[in-house]
């Protein structure tokens, strides 16, 4: 009968026989499917691996240094750590329009890839985490059949033209196999159950303009109701949770001086699969003791608000 072991055991028996003794790249995002790829990879072909981490600069905060130290040194599967965050962020600049910031984004990230791709030799195929949702989104998304509501730059997605051949092991899985599987590889369970994270990352939670003072602001904040989030036991009950910060100053006061400071929206959501989503129903004590903290902690935002749109009509991310 089937368990996640088996399968995991034959999905290593499927790609040693589908590599043989070539080379693979895999793109790390830090998000769970690259991760659990990766380390399905390195399971099955060991240091004919090569993971390549491209730092786009719209991570949150402390993220980049935990996947290079979790992959370089906790599993010594060999890393290429590519800093290419001026060049996203230059390019980003002054840019507002949602689909113009992924294009940027998705270019931009194909190019540092293949640059980094170059360096590691002869490598014949590009290993993937699609899953199961990502093979229907890219035929039909939320909208129907011809509506594109976003164009997704998964990063790890193909650059139309690459040389490589494809390896997608988890084609076949919904999120929550792949967390299992992820455990069955040994994972650590904190690691798997994170929340997913979006390609274009904090870019996409930015609306209008992005600046390095509002993502230095941007994951001050999303920290703390991170950190509330966990320390009230909310984590693997939310499939996602993020801070946005909006495009807009408000009056306030603090002390006995007058504040005109950026106003941020909290976002939490439910959800099996993405494609919809309910509001998370938290206390409304909760809200205001992490309100309380941002607007005392984050010099810069001075108002809080909470998102109570389910999607549809909403989406997850504001862009
Ligand atoms: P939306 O906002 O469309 O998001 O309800 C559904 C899921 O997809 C993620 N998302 C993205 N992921 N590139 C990605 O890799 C993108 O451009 C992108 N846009 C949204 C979002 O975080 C949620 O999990």
């Amino acid at each position: 009968d089937w368990t996640m072991e088996s399968f995991r055991d034959e999905m290593i028996a499927k790609i040693r026989k589908q590599v043989g003794k070539e080379r693979v790249i895999c793109g790390l995002s830090g998000g769970v499917d690259s991760s659990v790829t990766a380390v399905l990879l390195h399971e099955a072909i060991g240091d004919q691996l090569t993971c390549i981490y491209v730092d786009t600069g719209l991570m949150r905060a402390n993220e980049s240094q935990q996947v290079v130290s979790l992959f370089r040194e906790h599993y010594n599967i060999p890393l290429i750590h590519e800093d290419a965050s001026d060049l996203f962020l230059t390019r980003l600049a002054g840019v507002s329009d949602p689909e113009t910031k992924r294009k940027i984004i998705g270019a931009s990230f194909i190019e540092v890839f293949d640059n980094c791709t170059a360096r590691v030799g002869d490598a014949a195929f590009l290993a993937q985490g699609t899953l199961y949702p990502d093979v229907i989104e890219s035929v039909s998304f939320t909208g129907g059949p011809s509506v594109t509501i976003k164009s997704h730059h998964n990063v790890g997605g193909l650059p139309e033209g690459m040389k490589f051949k494809l390896v997608e092991p988890l084609r076949e899985l919904f999120k929550d196999e792949v967390r299992a599987l992820g455990i069955a590889l040994g994972m650590h369970p904190d690691f798997v159950k994170r929340h997913p994270f979006p390609g274009p990352g904090l870019a996409i939670r930015i609306p209008g303009e992005i600046t390095r003072e509002k993502l230095d602001i941007l994951r001050k904040a999303d920290t703390i109701y991170l950190e509330e989030i966990r320390s009230h036991g909310l984590y693997d009950a939310i499939w996602q949770a993020f801070v946005v910060l909006l495009p807009v100053r408000t009056v306030g006061v603090m002390g006995d001086g007058r504040t005109y400071d950026y106003a941020c929206a909290l976002r939490a959501v439910t959800s099996t699969d993405g494609m919809t989503a309910d509001y998370f129903p938290f206390d409304h004590s909760f809200l205001g003791k992490v309100a309380t903290r941002i607007i005392n902690e984050v010099p810069g935002i001075n108002r809080v608000t909470y998102d109570i749109t389910s999607k549809p009509p909403g989406t997850i991310e504001w862009e």
